[in-house]
């Protein structure tokens, strides 16, 4: 410690115009004290009657800010004062000072405190000032805690909005969705049961009432699978997605031939494996490769194509059907966005696929790109962290 701590040079410091005769009465009536640092000298909330004047050292000063943040109000050196406002409020301390180096302080107990502010107007300007401005600084600090604190309440209530409007929308669509295929099945059950129908007529209606409901139950599977994987966080495993591609390309055969569309899976073999859960990594490639033959009306190639990228793995799924145009593909990831026709060609579907793909991915830390041009096909890739990144 290197400063002069004579407490005469340096009260005159603390209390600009005190007299001579009142820096001996404050000498008279205190101590010098010494400190180590981390010594707690006032506790905020605490009944405690000392005043302090800081001789040598530096102490910090800090106080609570919302029950749980400390927050450092300043830094005092030689010189300055604390402890005063518990005494002359009467009133708990409003912060906390605890040393941060050694402190040489002098200490007045309250009735010393007393005496000397009724003989020192000086020093009864100086703490009148300081006392002033502390307050003013620790009223600022408080409401621009209760601004900020209003501005994340404003905040969350504003995302607490936008959710219930998405939930409110969300199901309105579920039910829209829904409807359309609940009427159709029920206005032919209704002609089934006048039991007229016969022969080719009766099996196109049996067949119509059959695709609907297969609609209504694929929804509803659709809508639970994205509420429940918003929900709970499925159990990690490794999984060998080039297996989990070949089960999709055979489920899909048919449908393909049907199409008239070539589906064929390249480069899967001897692919590492991905950490994640396989029912959801095959649902979401499935969706694309659904998407994938539902979009190619006129046939053609669709490839499910493996690539191994430093430490990680590239799954695309590229047709060459219709296409998306550019302003819609920001929009293709939401829920129930879904494209009803293109030229003369009808799609039927309910738009969730995609959303079930995007979560999916999200969810295993992966990233989900699409390229398309209209007319010329369209290209999703799904690039998904390798386990322990081997
Ligand atoms: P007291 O309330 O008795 O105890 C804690 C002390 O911290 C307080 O008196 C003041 O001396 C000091 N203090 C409180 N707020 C501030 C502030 N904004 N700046 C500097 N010191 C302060």
């Amino acid at each position: 410690m290197t400063t002069n701590r004579a407490p005469g040079k340096i009260i005159p410091r603390a209390f600009p115009g005190i007299k001579p005769s009142e820096v001996e009465e404050l000498i008279a009536n205190s101590k010098v004290q010494s400190y180590p640092p981390e010594t707690v000298l006032c506790h905020e909330d605490a009944l405690e009657t000392i005043f302090y004047m800081i001789l040598e050292g530096e102490v910090e000063v800090t106080k609570v800010i919302n029950q749980t943040e400390a927050r450092v109000l300043k830094t005092l050196s030689a010189g300055d004062f604390f402890g005063e406002m518990a005494l002359i409020h009467n009133a708990p301390r409003a912060a906390t000072v605890t040393s941060k180096t050694e402190v040489v302080v002098l200490e007045l107990n309250k009735e010393s405190f007393d005496r000397v502010l009724q003989h020192s107007s000086s020093v009864a300007m100086a703490l009148v000032k300081e006392i002033s401005e502390r307050l003013r600084q620790n009223d600022e600090m408080a409401i621009e805690d209760l601004r900020l604190r209003a501005g994340e309440l404003a905040q969350a209530y504003q995302q607490l909005a936008e959710q219930d409007l998405a939930r409110r929308e969300f199901l309105t669509n579920v039910a829209h969705e829904l409807r359309t295929p609940l009427m159709a099945a029920s206005g032919y059950l209704q002609i089934l049961q006048k039991g007229r129908l016969q022969g080719n007529q009766l099996n196109e209606a049996l067949e119509t009432v059959s695709r609907n409901v297969g609609q209504i139950i694929s929804l509803v599977n659709d809508v639970l699978f994205l509420q429940e994987i918003e929900l709970v966080l499925p159990a990690f495993q490794p999984v060998n997605l080039g297996e989990v591609a070949q089960g999709i390309v055979k489920k899909y055969e048919k449908k393909a031939i049907e199409r008239g569309v070539h589906l064929k899976v390249k480069n899967e073999r001897n692919m590492p494996d991905v950490n994640g859960d396989s029912k959801s990594l095959e649902r979401a490639i499935t969706a694309l490769v659904d998407n994938a033959i539902k979009f190619s009306p006129r046939g053609g190639d669709v490839e499910i194509n493996f690539e191994k990228q430093k430490d990680r793995l590239s799954i695309s799924v590229e047709d060459h059907g219709i296409g998306i145009a550019t302003d819609q593909l920001s929009r293709i990831f939401d829920r129930f966005y879904h494209r009803e026709r293109s030229g003369d060609d009808l799609f039927g579907g309910l738009g969730l696929g995609l959303a079930i793909t995007r979560q999916v991915i999200e969810q295993h830390h992966g990233k989900l790109n699409v390229e398309s041009k209209p007319a010329k096909g369209s290209k999703f890739t799904m690039v998904l962290p390798l386990r322990n990144g081997t």
